[in-house]
């Protein structure tokens, strides 16, 4: 497989004044998911952390009793415990009231001024603070914010700003958008994009004078709270001082974001850094909204959040991550309840997966001492050949579920395996030859699994790893690991505890 270039991947940053949900939690595994399997082919960096500034904010503070600054370290911790829990691993976790970052944007600031792509003038429209968005007079629904989630009062702003020259780049953007349909998936949100864009671009505020919870401007006022988020994505890497080399290195990266704020992403972001003269994302993945079984998005303000804790301290970190990534295609909507994730934690993964690895071993045991015989003339080794390429390429591409089907082929194709074989049958009438085949197809298929799980589930694919006998983790360079035969003959395995006991529902009591 080739070895890829330096890969890098970013969540959005989470308003830190909000509580971690389960939609949070979404994006923030499918980005490790995907960290993990580029990792796995080359070097591979992958970020999160907490958008901090806006009016919002300031409000929530003062509500508090506290001053911003206190309250946003207050609340940092929480989000941080977020990756972690679900075992997402990220090189960095930037806050946007870091030096670092307030650096950066000053010097973004600064190189789009020089571009003439800054001017000063008086803003006056509608104002969100929940959304922290100006909306046009037209677009208000009684005249309140017209995204419907919110729906909240909204506010009359007339105020001297700087104004970002947006409009200059609705025909690099359009350009862009149709030399390369890639750079935003799924199809669905480039058709949104593009409407706006063929629409026309206003130019647009960035920054306030209104209250100051903001990166200050040197000559007054403060960085509109957008404009200050997006550039996470490069102060994070060190730009522009670049001591570590990691801009340079892993610049341009990709962006997996939740749909509602593609247009930020896709237009806003890229013309800012089109001005600044700096390299745009190479993708951006937009993804669905988690709704609840009546079609909502689940979201702190509805008061529908699932806690995405306490769903894994039901379910274990790993069977929540399967879950997510299995139950619908990625980019589409879908809704989630408990007993849809009870039903694949007790199907898919402790009938298909756990009873695989326990009757594997188990045979092993019984017939061969737990040690692995030596490599036969087994049918499983054609059947996979492709399957790190496949896995591998649906997982670039955002198709974590057709990934995850292509692995559940082969759990499928073990356990048929042990049907057709009937090893017990292979032992009885002394085929030694055939028993050790598919002995062998076994482990070793099993091998391969916890290898191509590991970027799904590591802690559940490390505990295969082990009771396989092998030293370590499958956190390896597939290119070197996934080649068949590899499995070593006389490997003692350790046959353990299932890998996912079952959940049964909860009893009700009369
Ligand atoms: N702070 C901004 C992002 C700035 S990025 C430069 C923000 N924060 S947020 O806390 O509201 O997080 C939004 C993101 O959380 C979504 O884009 C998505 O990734 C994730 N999700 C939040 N709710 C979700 C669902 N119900 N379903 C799926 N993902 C969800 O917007």
């Amino acid at each position: 497989m080739p070895h890829q270039r330096p890969f890098y991947l970013t969540t959005p940053i989470f308003y830190i004044s909000g509580t971690p949900h389960i939609g949070h939690a979404y994006t923030t595994i499918a980005a490790d998911v995907l960290v993990r399997t580029a990792r796995a082919h080359g070097p591979a960096r992958g970020l999160t952390g907490t958008d901090e500034h806006g009016q919002k904010v300031a409000n929530a503070a003062a509500a508090a009793g506290m001053t911003p600054q206190q309250y946003v370290d207050s609340l940092a911790p929480k989000w941080r415990t977020l990756a972690p829990a679900f075992d997402a691993h990220f090189d960095d976790f930037i806050r946007t009231t870091e030096p670092r970052h307030v650096r950066a944007c000053l010097a973004l600031f600064e190189r789009m001024r020089i571009s003439d792509d800054v001017y000063e003038g008086v803003y006056e429209g509608w104002y969100c603070t929940n959304d922290e968005t100006f909306w046009p007079e037209a677009k208000l629904v009684d005249g309140r914010c017209p995204n419907p989630e919110c729906r909240r009062a909204v506010q009359w702003l007339s105020e001297k700003n700087w104004f970002f020259r947006l409009s200059k780049y609705q025909q690099p953007l359009l350009d862009l958008f149709r030399t390369k349909p890639e750079f935003l998936r799924p199809q669905t949100r480039y058709n949104e994009m593009m409407a706006i864009l063929e629409e026309g671009l206003e130019d647009f505020s960035i920054s306030r004078s209104s209250f100051d919870w903001g990166i200050p401007l040197p000559g007054g006022g403060v960085l509109y709270v957008w404009y200050d988020a997006l550039i996470n994505y490069i102060s994070a890497l060190g730009w522009p001082e670049d001591a570590d080399g990691l801009y340079a290195r892993f610049w341009p990266g990709v962006h997996l974001i939740g749909k509602e704020i593609a247009r930020f992403h896709t237009i806003i972001w890229p013309a800012m850094l089109m001005s600044a003269g700096l390299p745009i994302p190479s993708r951006v993945f937009a993804h669905g909204w988690i709704t609840s079984d009546a079609g909502t998005k689940i979201g702190k303000s509805l008061g529908n959040a699932m806690d995405p804790f306490a769903m894994r301290g039901e379910f274990g970190a790993d069977s929540l991550r399967y879950f997510l990534l299995r139950e619908a295609p990625f980019g589409s909507d879908f809704s989630i309840s408990i007993e849809k994730l009870r039903q694949r934690h007790n199907s898919d993964l402790g009938n298909d997966l756990g009873n695989l690895l326990r009757r594997s071993l188990a045979m092993l045991q019984k017939y061969r001492n737990g040690l692995v015989p030596e490599a036969g003339a087994g049918t499983v080794q054609e059947r996979v050949a492709d399957l790190p390429s496949l896995v591998n390429e649906h997982v670039m591409a955002f198709r974590f579920r057709e990934a995850l089907d292509e692995i559940w082929n082969v759990v499928t194709l073990l356990n048929r395996t042990i049907d057709e074989q009937k090893p017990w049958e292979l032992y009885k009438h002394q085929r030694e030859v055939e028993l050790d085949a598919v002995l062998y197809d076994l482990c070793e298929g099993l091998r391969w699994l916890s290898l191509l799980l590991f970027p799904f589930m590591p802690a559940k694919a490390t505990e295969m790893w082990r009771q396989l006998g092998l030293a370590g983790t499958p956190e390896r360079q597939w290119d070197e690991e996934l080649v068949w035969g590899r499995l070593a003959a006389n490997t003692q395995t350790n046959p353990g505890d299932a890998l996912f006991p079952r959940i049964e529902p909860p009893v009700l009591s009369s």
